[in-house]
């Protein structure tokens, strides 16, 4: 199988892309870089800069979300928030496995979304996800202070 191919298969796989006709997928493929990375590296690093965002297509990836961790698997994608805000990353992501990931570059990724309005509907709930996970920590921390 070749990269597109493989890439292709794994989105095609997963709830956000699943649904979405081949050309569209291999548009995705086609955007972004296939980067890999050993256990323990980190992919990106809480406080830098944004300039992409990533779709993991083999491995694991592990989110610190202050101590706690957000795993993060196939079709998974992760670096979203700082490109969307245009601020620094929230948090490290680090492969915990060997990883393979696609790199979709920050102008291409708003592009993306603009002509993809389904994938932009099914990435905005999983952002819901996060920000409850996060409420839930806080609540459990406020209730553990008080
Ligand atoms: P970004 O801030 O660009 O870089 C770190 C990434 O970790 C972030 O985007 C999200 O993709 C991801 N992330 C941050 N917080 C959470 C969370 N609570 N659950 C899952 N993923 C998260």
């Amino acid at each position: 199988m070749d990269e597109v191919t493989v890439g292709r298969s794994a989105l095609e796989r997963t709830p956000l892309f699943a649904g979405l006709d081949r050309e569209h997928l291999e548009d995705v493929v086609a955007v972004g870089q296939r980067v890999s990375y050993d256990p323990g590296q980190a992919i990106v690093e809480r406080g830098d800069q944004g300039d992409a965002m990533y779709i993991v297509v083999d491995g694991v990836a592990e989110v610190d979300i202050g101590g706690r961790y957000h795993r993060l698997e196939r079709g998974d994608f992760f670096g979203e928030m700082a490109v969307l805000a245009g601020k620094p990353r929230e948090a490290t992501v680090k492969a915990v496995e060997p990883m393979v990931v696609l790199r979709i570059p920050a102008e291409e990724f708003q592009a993306f979304l603009a002509g993809n309005p389904r994938i932009a509907v099914g990435m905005l709930k999983s952002l819901v996800e996060r920000l409850r996970e996060v409420q839930d920590r806080l609540d459990t921390w406020i209730g553990g202070v008080w």
